[in-house]
């Protein structure tokens, strides 16, 4: 299937069935996607929402979080697991009005410069706050696309996650990347399910390889128990 058709799906999907009322998208700021995209790393969305409302009340800004304490800091994380998460939000903070006078960098390179953000949290923050290319895989494109392309092997090993990095840089539109970006995570998260995906209302389920080969049980390969 060519790029662009499956974007447009993916954005037709998004505008009729996708979220548009998670508190970062409303209004998505840099520091907002930022704040967020830490919160779900490991965190489930329903979780995450109150954790976040509560964090923006206290820090509505970039600088109020930097002039914080870490005691305030990790006072507002608590419940929320992996902690070094929050210690990371609180340097990445200082870092960007450091390094960068508090304004946000744009480019994906300085934008993964900042304390506790990767390839993927980068290219979240350049597509939902930037609307701009950022390639994107996490838990729930890694299901979809080693589904939708056949991709076998165990998605953590290099080859594999190579593999998939490169079908999102090749597959990422050049526009709409926010809506396309948050179309991929939708359909991760409501079609394209771990246990008994929704395919009949997959708008990419003409074109899927596991349902084709009746592999979705299959894919992505499980992890050696
Ligand atoms: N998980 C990570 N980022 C997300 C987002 N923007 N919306 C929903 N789930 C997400």
């Amino acid at each position: 299937i060519a790029p662009k058709i499956f974007a447009t799906r993916v954005l037709t999907w998004q505008k009729h069935h996708g979220r548009h009322d998670l508190p970062w998208q409303n209004p998505p700021t840099p520091y907002r996607v930022l704040v967020s995209e830490i919160m779900l790393q490991q965190t489930q969305v329903s979780t995450v929402i109150p954790y976040f409302e509560r964090w923006m009340a206290r820090f509505p800004t970039l600088e109020h979080l930097a002039n914080a304490t870490e005691d305030e800091v990790m006072a507002l994380w608590q419940g929320l697991g992996y902690y070094s998460r929050a210690r990371n939000l609180h340097k990445a903070a200082r870092f960007i009005i450091g390094e960068y006078q508090g304004k946000f960098p744009t480019e994906l390179a300085d934008i993964q410069k900042i304390p506790g953000v990767g390839r993927y949290t980068a290219g979240a923050i350049r597509s939902f706050a930037f609307d701009a290319y950022g390639p994107i895989v996490d838990g729930n494109v890694r299901r979809l696309f080693c589904r939708f392309f056949g991709i076998e092997g165990i998605p953590s090993t290099a080859a594999v996650n190579n593999q998939l990095w490169q079908l999102a840089e090749d597959y990422t539109p050049a526009t709409d990347n926010r809506r396309f970006a948050q179309g991929l995570l939708d359909l991760g998260a409501t079609c394209c399910t771990p246990r008994a995906p929704n395919c009949k209302e997959c708008p990419l389920h003409e074109s899927c390889y596991a349902l084709k080969t009746q592999q979705i049980d299959q894919l992505p390969t499980p992890k050696q128990k």
